[in-house]
This record gives structure tokens, C-alpha cells and sequence, in this order.
């Protein structure tokens, strides 16, 4: 046995026993998770894409796997239903030689209907209307025990680490292959093709959509689009890529200067890049990641004052809000099986935290405790939208910010565990 399958059998162990105990806790005989079921393009028998409910993946480590179910129930073996009808037009489901597959009865299954259930109080999770729930007998998505489920994946197992560490080796294959076709002058849309191939997955596999912005699109923080043509001058590259290996996420991003950016831009990325080292250095059990957010603010309005962006005390710019419209999105966010992983905004409690209302955009407002595996991305972007509000502002240096319009924008993401030891950084770093 390798040492992946051993780390996938104690992983499973913890997380099968973990879940009976919240089934005791939650007074349910049993859970039933589904996988969900790609939507069909109305009128037409085509379907998006799919992505696997997260605690499905999180049992099964299958992202893609649709209409397949999960019961794990008191005092019984925990069972796959795993669909899987004879079909000439596709090739049918099968599964992967990994050992969670012998820690569950496998059921082949034919129908789209769920599997009925035994007699007994039993929960449905996923995508299951309550109608559904009803008729099939069961509650569907019980708040108190989706919570206690969604605390299982905050802190990761070894197991998981070492999945969260390979995508993060493969995305950052995919990133230096798309540098280079950047630097070979490359459209988005080739730049996209590049990392493809870096990081041989297919663009439904990956954990989102990767974000590919040549010169201003940098600056759209979720852009979506792959231009097939390359721009005429080259200012920028920002590449916002991750991988999924065996369910777990990998989300990389890093921002490049181009043959044509001005003098001032490299230094800002320079900038950034020193303030993410900064705080990743800072993650340690019991730090609070607002107070990290709020480092990072106060990072930004240092970085701004120094590269002239503005010429006022570091004080003054944080109490302008004048980060926050260079800066919208938070510092990161909990990483697994999903990029945005769940449980983020509550403590271990399910109390919700909500985030601060001057910084709305923060996805994790929890204490950092050993075994949760955290983003941490500043950024700083020109988003004419934002900067529009703070025109009459005469310490802001227009010009010197004007002329970085179109280079967009500058993040730079890692993937980090916090150990007990502190930060161990997931994310390879680039020669
Ligand atoms: N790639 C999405 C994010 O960084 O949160
Ligand atoms: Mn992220
Ligand atoms: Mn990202």
C-alpha cells in the first residue's frame, strides 16, 4: 500500500466515525448524500458542466460523479449508490482503484430516482427539494447536522494536506507554462491553452474557471473571458489558476509584468508579493484572519504611499477607504474541496461571524487553528468603478495611478497550512 492509500484509509476512518457521532449527536439513523445532477440546457438534451455536491466529494473524493448517492448509517456499512446505466452514448461511470471504493458497498444503479429508504429518522443532503425529502421520508438538509458535516472539512487530515499539496504542484506546472506562452506573446486564449496543457485537465475539471486578464482584465477580479486575439501593447499578465487532484483545490494566482509595462508596475508587484510573504509568515493557531485582513489594509496603504500613489500618512489613506477601492475582495478564504470551502463565516460552535461591514467581501472570519489549509491573496487593482468615488481626493497622484489603468491589476496567491509550527506553504515557489 502506498503511502497515499494508507493516509486515505486513517482519513476515512476519522471521517466515517466522525460521521456517526454527528448522526448520534443530530438523533438521525442515517445521512444520505446526493451528488446532484448537471442542469439541462432548456429545450435541448445537452447539459453544463458538473460539479459534485462538496460533502459528496469529501466521502468520495469524486468532483464529477452525478446522480450517485452516499449513505452512511448507524451500525451498517456505508454504501455508494453509484449510478451507472447501460448507455451506448456514453461510457458508463466507473471508479478509480483508490481505497476509500473498499470502504463502501457499492450499488449499482440504474434510475435517477433515489434509493428508498429503511425505516428510521434519516437526513438528505444536496441539492434535494423538501418535497423530495418528504416524499422520499426523510429531512432534507437539517441546518444543525450540515454544520456539524461542514466542521469536519475546516481542519484537514494528512491525507488531505497531501492532496491539497499535489494540485498545488500541478497547478504550478500550468503556471509556468502559461508564463511562457504569455512571454512568447500569446493571446489570453493561448495563455489558457498553455496551462491546459501544463497541467493536463480538462477545463470542466478544473475547481473554477481559471482567470486569465492580459492588461486591464487583470483588473476585473472574476474575468471571464479568453480573448483570441493578443493585445498590442503588452502591460501585464494576472493568472488566477488551480487544479483539482482527487477532489481537493488548488487556487494559485500570480501577476507579471509585460514588455510594455511602465516603470512603476514592477515595483508594485514587487510590493505585494513582499506583503503576502509578510502575512503568510503571520499565520499561526489562534491568529485571527480579520486582523489579518486588516494587516493587509494597512500593507496596501503603505505600499501606496511609498510607490507615490498617494502622498498622505499611512493613517490617513486607511481611514479614507481608499485601500478598500484598491483592494474590494478579501485577504482569502478556507481551501479543500471546494476553492471557497464551507464554514468560513461561523465559529466551531456554527455561531454565525459575519464580516465586518466595512469589509463585506471576507469570506473567513475565524481564528486560524492547526490543520486548516487558507488562501492568502492581496491584491491591488485600478478598478475605475471604485476609484471613480474618490476623484476629488487631491492626495491620490492621478497621473501616476491613471497611467496603471491598463495594466488592471496585481495578486498573489498561496496556498498555506497552519501547523502548529506555523505557516507551511503549500504553494511551490516559482524559480
Ligand atoms: N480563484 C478565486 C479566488 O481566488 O478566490
Ligand atoms: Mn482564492
Ligand atoms: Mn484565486
Amino acid at each position: 500500500m502506498t503511502e497515499c492509500e494508507r493516509q486515505q484509509h486513517a482519513h476515512l476512518d476519522a471521517l466515517l466515525q466522525a460521521y456517526h457521532e454527528a448522526l448520534a449527536v443530530h438523533k438521525f439513523d442515517g445521512v444520505l448524500v446526493f451528488s446532484g445532477q448537471p442542469a439541462r440546457h432548456f429545450g435541448d438534451d445537452q447539459h453544463a458542466t458538473f460539479t459534485a455536491y462538496g460533502h459528496f466529494v469529501h466521502l468520495t473524493g469524486q468532483a464529477h460523479l452525478a446522480h450517485s448517492w452516499v449513505m452512511v448509517r448507524l451500525g451498517e456499512p456505508s454504501t455508494l449508490y453509484l449510478h451507472s446505466p447501460a448507455d451506448i452514448w456514453h461510457l458508463p461511470a466507473y471508479l478509480p482503484e483508490e481505497p476509500w471504493v473498499e470502504r463502501f458497498r457499492v450499488e449499482p444503479r440504474k434510475t435517477h430516482e433515489p434509493p428508498a429508504l429503511p425505516p428510521g429518522r434519516f437526513a438528505v443532503l444536496g441539492e434535494i427539494s423538501d418535497g423530495m425529502a418528504q416524499v422520499m421520508g426523510a429531512e432534507a438538509n437539517p441546518s444543525g447536522l450540515v454544520a456539524a458535516l461542514n466542521e469536519l472539512r475546516v481542519r484537514k487530515s494528512a491525507y488531505e494536506v497531501s492532496c491539497l499539496r499535489n494540485a498545488n504542484h500541478q497547478a504550478m506546472a500550468g503556471h509556468l507554462s502559461a508564463r511562457e506562452a504569455f512571454d512568447a506573446g500569446g493571446a489570453e486564449f493561448d495563455i489558457q491553452l498553455a496551462y491546459l496543457g501544463g497541467v493536463r485537465q480538462r477545463e470542466s475539471e478544473l475547481p473554477y474557471p481559471n482567470i486569465v486578464g492580459l492588461n486591464a482584465h487583470g483588473g476585473v477580479l472574476h474575468y471571464q473571458h479568453y480573448d483570441t486575439v493578443a493585445p498590442e501593447k503588452r502591460r501585464s499578465l494576472l493568472l488566477d489558476a488551480g487544479v483539482r487532484y482527487r477532489g481537493y483545490c488548488a487556487d494559485i494566482t500570480r501577476t507579471w509584468p509585460g514588455h510594455d509595462s511602465v516603470a512603476e508596475f514592477t515595483p508594485l508587484i514587487d510590493g505585494v508579493t513582499s506583503l503576502q510573504h509578510d502575512l503568510i509568515a503571520q499565520l499561526a493557531p489562534g491568529v485571527s484572519y480579520v486582523d489579518l485582513h486588516r494587516r493587509m489594509h494597512e500593507g496596501l496603504a503603505a505600499l501606496l504611499v511609498e510607490q507615490r500613489l498617494v502622498n498622505a500618512s499611512i493613517e490617513s489613506v486607511l481611514e479614507s477607504g481608499l485601500t478598500q477601492a484598491f483592494c474590494p475582495h478579501g485577504l482569502g478564504h478556507l481551501l479543500g474541496a471546494q476553492v471557497h470551502d464551507v464554514a468560513g463565516l461561523v465559529d466551531a460552535t456554527g455561531q454565525r461571524r459575519p464580516p465586518p461591514a466595512e469589509h463585506p467581501a471576507l469570506r473567513l472570519t475565524r481564528e486560524l487553528e492547526v490543520g486548516m489549509v487558507v488562501t492568502v491573496e492581496p491584491g491591488l487593482y485600478i478598478i475605475p468603478m471604485l476609484l471613480e468615488t474618490h476623484r476629488h481626493r487631491p492626495e491620490v497622484n492621478w497621473d501616476r495611478v491613471d497611467q496603471l489603468a491598463d495594466h488592471g491589476g496585481i495578486r498573489i496567491e498561496d496556498n498555506v497550512l497552519v501547523t502548529a509550527a506555523g505557516p507551511d506553504n503549500l504553494t511551490p515557489q516559482e524559480p
